[in-house]
C-alpha cells in the first residue's frame, strides 16, 4: 500500500524555530513507522515562497523576493538533515515545475465553472497572508491570531466560488469522521462551515511575486492556493524522469499546526473537488509548542519569532543530538493538544527516560552478557509471559500510529521499558550468576533482555533512528522491519560493547 505523508510547507521570511521543528519530526516518525511496515512510502516537506509578507519582507531587507527566498530557504531545508528527518523530497514553491502545475490544476479550476472576477472589499492580515471575516476581525479590527492591526483592503480579485462547496464539505464531514483528527479539531472545521462559507478570492493583483495567473496577466495567484497545491505538485517533478502522481495521490496524512486549519480542511478539499481530484485520507491538526516569556509574569505564549520566546532546534541539537529532542517533542506535549515546552523539562526527561530507563537497560544488559556469557547471548528460549507482553508492542504502536497517536504510542513502547527494566530488577541476574546451578535461568534471562531490548528497540527507531542504529548495529541486528521484531525471533550471537546511548552532555558554560 502506498502511504504519503506531508508536513506544512514554511514560510522562508523568519528563522526556523522549535515549532516548525516540530511538524517535521512527526510526520518523520509517522513516515519512518510506515516503511518498517513495508508500506510504499512518500515523505514530503518545503518552503512556502510566494505572496505578500516575502515580497514585504524583502522590501524592508532591499532585497528582491527572489534574494530573500535563495537565502532563507536553505535555512528550513538544512534543518531536516540535521534533524535525521527522511523526507523524500524538499518542495520550494518558487521552483518552476511547481508553478506550471498550479497554472494547469488552477485553469482547470477556472475551466470547470468556479471562478469568477469582482472586487474584493474587506479585513486582510499581511501576517497571516488570510482575509478576515467581519466575524473574525470583530469590533477592533485586530487579528485573532497575532493581535495586530488588519489592514482594509479593496482590490480587483478572481474569486473561488467557495459557498457552492458547502453542502459537499459537509457530506465528506458526515462519511468521513476521521477526515479531520483529533475530534476537536473535526467540530472546529465542521462548525466554521455550518456557519456559511464565503467565496474567497484565488488571486491578488496588488503585488506580483507569485505565481502568474495564466488567462490574466495582471494577476497572481493568492499565496494559499499556490501552497496548499504544493502537496500535489511535488508528485510530478520530485523523482527526475516519473510522475509518482498515481502512485501517491491522494496523501494519508497531512500533518499541520492549529492555525492553519480553516485551509487545509476547508479551502483545501473545496479546492479539489473543484479539480476533480482525489482528497487526502486525514488532515491530523496538532497543537502549538507554548512557551513562558522572559517577562515579569512569565506568560505561558505560542512560542513564535515575533513574541521572542523561541528554542532554537539548532542549539538543541548542537548540544543533546536530534534524538533527544524528537524524543522530547513528542513525548512531553501530547500530540493534538498545546503543551508546554522548557529547557528545563528538555533537561529532566533526557536524564530520567532517555539516559536513565532506556540508555542504561541498553547498557546494563550488553554489560551483563559480556560479564556472564563473554559477549555471546545465550541460545535459550525466552520468558514467554515476558515475551508476549514485549511482543505486543508492535501491534499496538501501528494501531496508534494508525490514528497518528505518536504520544500515545511512545508511551505504550515507554511502559514495556519500564517492564524490562522491572524484569531486571525481579530476576536479578547478579545473584543468579553466582550459582552454577542456576546458570540456565540466566540464560534464559539474558536472552529475553536482549531479545526484549531488541523488539522495543525497533519500534522505537522512529523517534529515535540513529541512536537505535547504533544499539541495534552493537547486537548485530541490523533489520528494521517490524515483521521481524519479536523476542524469540532469530538467534542474536556475540555482541559488541556499547557506549552510553545518552551520555551526559557537554554544555558550553553560560556566558
Ligand atoms: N506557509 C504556511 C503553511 C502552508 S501549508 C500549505 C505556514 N507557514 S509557517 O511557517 O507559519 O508555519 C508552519 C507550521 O509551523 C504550521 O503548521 C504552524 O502551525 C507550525 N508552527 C509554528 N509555530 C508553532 C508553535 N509554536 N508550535 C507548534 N507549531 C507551530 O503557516
Amino acid at each position: 500500500m502506498s502511504f504519503y505523508v506531508t508536513t506544512p510547507i514554511y514560510y522562508v521570511n523568519a528563522a526556523p524555530h522549535l515549532g516548525h521543528a516540530y511538524s517535521m519530526i512527526a510526520a518523520d516518525v509517522l513516515a519512518r513507522h510506515m516503511r518498517q511496515r513495508g508500506e510504499d512510502v512518500f515523505f514530503l516537506t518545503g518552503t512556502d515562497e510566494h505572496g505578500e509578507p516575502v515580497a514585504l519582507a524583502a522590501e524592508r531587507e532591499g532585497l528582491t523576493p527572489r534574494e530573500l527566498v535563495d537565502r532563507n530557504a536553505p535555512r528550513f531545508k538544512d534543518l531536516a538533515p540535521k534533524l535525521n528527518i527522511s523526507n523524500d523530497f524538499f518542495i520550494r514553491t518558487s521552483d518552476p515545475e511547481h508553478m506550471a502545475k498550479v497554472q494547469e490544476v488552477l485553469a482547470r479550476v477556472h475551466e470547470n465553472g468556479h471562478v469568477y472576477e469582482g472586487v474584493y472589499e474587506g479585513w486582510y492580515c499581511p501576517r497571516c497572508a488570510d482575509f478576515k471575516t467581519e466575524a473574525e476581525a470583530g469590533e477592533d479590527h485586530l487579528c485573532p491570531i497575532h493581535r495586530t492591526a488588519l489592514v482594509r483592503e479593496k482590490e480587483d480579485n478572481y474569486f473561488f466560488r467557495l459557498s457552492a462547496f458547502q453542502d459537499d464539505l459537509l457530506e465528506l464531514l458526515d462519511e468521513q469522521p476521521d477526515f479531520v483528527m483529533p475530534k476537536h479539531r473535526y467540530n472546529e472545521a465542521r462548525t466554521f462551515i455550518e456557519s456559511g462559507l464565503q467565496d474567497v478570492s484565488l488571486t491578488r493583483s496588488t503585488f506580483t511575486w507569485g505565481v502568474p495567473v495564466p488567462w490574466d496577466p495582471d494577476h497572481v495567484f493568492y499565496v494559499w492556493f499556490d501552497a496548499l497545491l504544493n502537496y500535489y505538485t511535488a508528485l510530478s517533478y520530485a523523482k527526475p524522469g516519473e510522475d509518482l502522481t498515481d502512485r501517491f495521490w491522494p496523501p494519508q496524512f497531512h500533518v499541520i499546526g492549529k492555525d492553519i486549519l480553516k485551509f487545509h480542511t476547508v479551502f483545501w478539499p473545496a479546492m479539489l473537488m473543484a479539480a476533480g481530484l482525489p482528497l487526502p485520507r486525514h488532515v491530523f491538526v496538532h497543537g502549538f509548542l507554548l512557551m513562558r516569556d522572559s517577562g515579569e509574569d512569565a506568560e505561558l505564549l505560542k512560542m513564535s519569532k515575533s513574541m521572542g520566546n523561541v528554542l532554537d532546534p539548532f542549539q538543541i541539537v548542537e548540544d543533546f543530538g536530534a534524538d533527544a529532542l524528537r524524543y522530547y517533542c513528542m513525548r512531553d506535549v501530547s500530540f493534538g493538544q498545546d503543551g508546554e515546552v522548557s529547557t528545563a523539562r528538555f533537561a529532566v526527561l533526557y536524564e530520567s527516560e532517555l539516559a536513565n530507563d532506556f540508555g542504561n537497560l541498553a547498557s546494563r544488559t550488553i554489560a551483563m552478557v559480556h560479564r556472564y556469557r563473554g559477549g555471546t547471548v545465550p541460545p535459550a528460549e525466552p520468558d514467554p509471559d515476558l515475551a508476549a507482553e514485549i511482543d505486543a508492542v508492535v501491534a499496538d504502536v501501528s494501531e496508534l500510529l494508525d490514528r497518528a497517536d505518536l504520544t500515545g504510542a511512545l508511551d505504550a513502547i515507554w511502559q514495556r521499558v519500564r517492564r524490562l527494566n522491572r524484569y531486571v530488577e525481579e530476576q536479578a541476574p547478579w545473584v543468579l550468576a553466582r550459582d552454577d546451578a542456576r546458570a540456565a535461568d540466566l540464560d534464559r534471562v539474558l536472552a529475553s533482555l536482549i531479545g526484549g531490548l531488541r523488539v522495543v528497540a525497533v519500534v522505537l527507531h522512529p523517534w529515535i533512528p540513529a541512536t537505535v542504529e547504533r544499539l541495534l548495529g552493537a547486537l548485530d541486528a541490523p533489520e528494521l522491519a517490524l515483521e521481524g521484531a519479536r523476542t524469540q525471533a532469530g538467534r542474536l550471537g556475540r555482541i559488541a560493547k556499547l557506549e552510553p546511548l545518552f551520555p551526559k552532555p557537554q554544555l558550553d558554560p553560560v556566558a
